[in-house]
């Protein structure tokens, strides 16, 4: 653990970075931002700015760095039980339940967690099955001896049909081997009053955690949906929160300036407006391919809506796309230098990783593989994100970049709470609800109409008046 996180030397000198040389008409063209159009905007960064600050007190996953000490504790005990008595920790859960979850074990934990023996890993095997694919369900089963296994169902609804799906799954196989005992093996997260996982919950004494009043699922990471996964993995979830707490004190700032998260939100925004309706996110680094996909759910739900708050039809939002440096240098980035301007380039980088691998010499004899020799893997990479910028921007494509100092739980803190009010700020901008999601739910409720839940009687008769499909459009 970390003895310096909340030294305020240390904190500054892991703040993050953003650097958006890369969308300005100097060093683009003409498809980059005028440095007028900053000033332009000011007024509706104000107003956006005033009403963060007005509805701050709705938006209670800010508060999550602040208030969660009880439940933090609370955590941690249990993390330490489940690591003693537990081979395997498996999280029932989807999108927002999730995702989180996912992001921030691969950022911290040992690359290879699973693979590691016990004695190195600081926790139980970890899964999170964010599918209902019967193939993985069934191979979970191959890998993992229920009885060794806890499982912690996270939904905030206490509804979702693929997750209760899996708790169905799970808790029939856990009452056929355990009898009663099956209770010590599932926890439960979810909505303190609603949904049916808090009385299946409470009818069987489940140890409960609970999704804050105001936290929607893909704004969860820091509430229990993240911490106990996290905890349980042997991740610091104290130093977490206060890189999320150092973040969101930065980013308290009304000007776009002064505010990374604003900045970055109004960067998008003005791109959307030049027609950049794709979002790039390419991390120089495999320990945050995950929050490239946790950032996906949370800048395509929050953003992608049909009305604005006026009722307006406006069909807004941007297209998250994921990326790897350097591997998806090899696939994707020959579109982003040549192909139409339509997109942001969002590159995150850092500046040392935790490990450092040498090139040694082998083949001096050939000189065009020599070269590489002395060199490092640290500087092989850096040099590549440096050149692939150097290349995007070149090209005229509109590119930023977030720089970590070191990824530790207190930058991936900031980062999470970074991209969160970003987010949120963007939905200002844009004048929409970014914590809602109609058109999940309306997937969800074509599903229990389906499968024959009560209650759903007029969507199923709605589906069955849809147009059946022409064998004509099928080859
Ligand atoms: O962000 C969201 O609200 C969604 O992605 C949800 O997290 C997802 O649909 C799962 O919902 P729940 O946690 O209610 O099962």
């Amino acid at each position: 653990m970390n003895a310096l996180y909340k030294d305020a030397a240390w904190q500054k000198s892991m703040q993050l970075k953003l650097d958006f040389n890369g969308m300005m008409k100097q060093f683009v063209g003409e498809h980059g931002l005028d440095p007028d159009e900053l000033n332009k905007n000011k007024e509706m960064y104000d107003a956006a700015a005033a009403s963060m600050a007005a509805k701050r007190a709705q938006m209670k996953w800010r508060e999550l760095p602040y208030n969660q000490a009880e439940v933090v504790g609370r955590i941690k005990k249990l993390a330490s039980k489940i690591n003693k008595e537990y081979e395997a920790f498996v999280v029932l859960g989807i999108g927002g339940s999730a995702l989180g979850p996912i992001a921030v074990q691969q950022a911290l934990s040992h690359l290879r967690y699973n693979d590691l023996p016990k004695e190195k890993r600081g926790g139980p095997r970890f899964y999170v099955e964010d599918n209902i694919d019967p193939e993985r369900m069934a191979s979970l089963l191959d890998v993992i001896d229920v009885e060794k296994t806890i499982f912690n169902v996270i939904t905030k609804s206490g509804g979702t049909s693929e997750t209760m799906s899996q708790l169905l799954y799970i808790t029939r196989l856990l009452k056929d081997k355990l009898g009663d005992g099956w209770t010590k093996h599932v926890i439960a997260t979810t909505d303190e009053h609603k949904g049916n996982l808090i009385k299946i919950a409470k009818a069987n004494g489940l140890e409960t955690f609970f999704v804050p009043d105001g936290v929607g699922g893909r704004f969860s990471e820091l509430c229990p949906v993240g911490l106990i996964a996290a905890a349980v993995c042997g991740i610091d979830i104290e130093e977490l929160l206060e890189g999320a707490k150092y973040m969101d004190t930065l980013c308290s700032a009304a000007e776009p300036g002064k505010n990374p998260a604003y900045m970055a939100a109004a960067l998008e925004v003005m791109a959307m407006q030049k027609g950049c309706n794709v979002g790039v996110i390419m991390p120089y680094a495999d320990s945050l391919k995950y929050i490239a996909d946790w950032y996906a759910q949370l800048w395509a739900e929050s953003l992608g809506k049909k009305t604005d708050n006026s009722g307006n039809i406006v069909h807004t939002g941007q297209t998250p796309v994921k990326a790897l440096g350097v591997t998806d240098q090899h696939s994707q980035v020959q579109l982003y230098t040549e192909g139409p301007f339509d997109k942001v380039i969002t590159f995150i980088a850092v500046d040392r990783y935790r490990n450092d691998v040498t090139i040694p010499h082998s083949f001096d004899d050939i000189a065009d593989v020599a070269f590489l020799s002395g060199h490092s893997f640290n500087e092989l990479i850096k040099s590549e994100q440096l050149a692939t910028e150097y290349a995007v921007t070149r090209s005229g494509h509109m590119n930023k970049t977030i720089t970590l100092p070191e990824v530790n739980p207190f930058t991936i803190g900031e980062l999470l709470c970074m991209f969160e009010l970003q987010t949120a700020f963007a939905g200002e901008l844009l004048n929409i609800n970014a914590f809602d999601q109609p058109g999940v739910e309306e997937g969800k409720n074509a599903t229990y109409a389906m499968l024959g839940k009560r209650g759903y009687d007029e969507k199923r008769a709605e589906l069955k008046a849809a147009p059946a499909k022409m064998s004509e459009y099928i080859v």
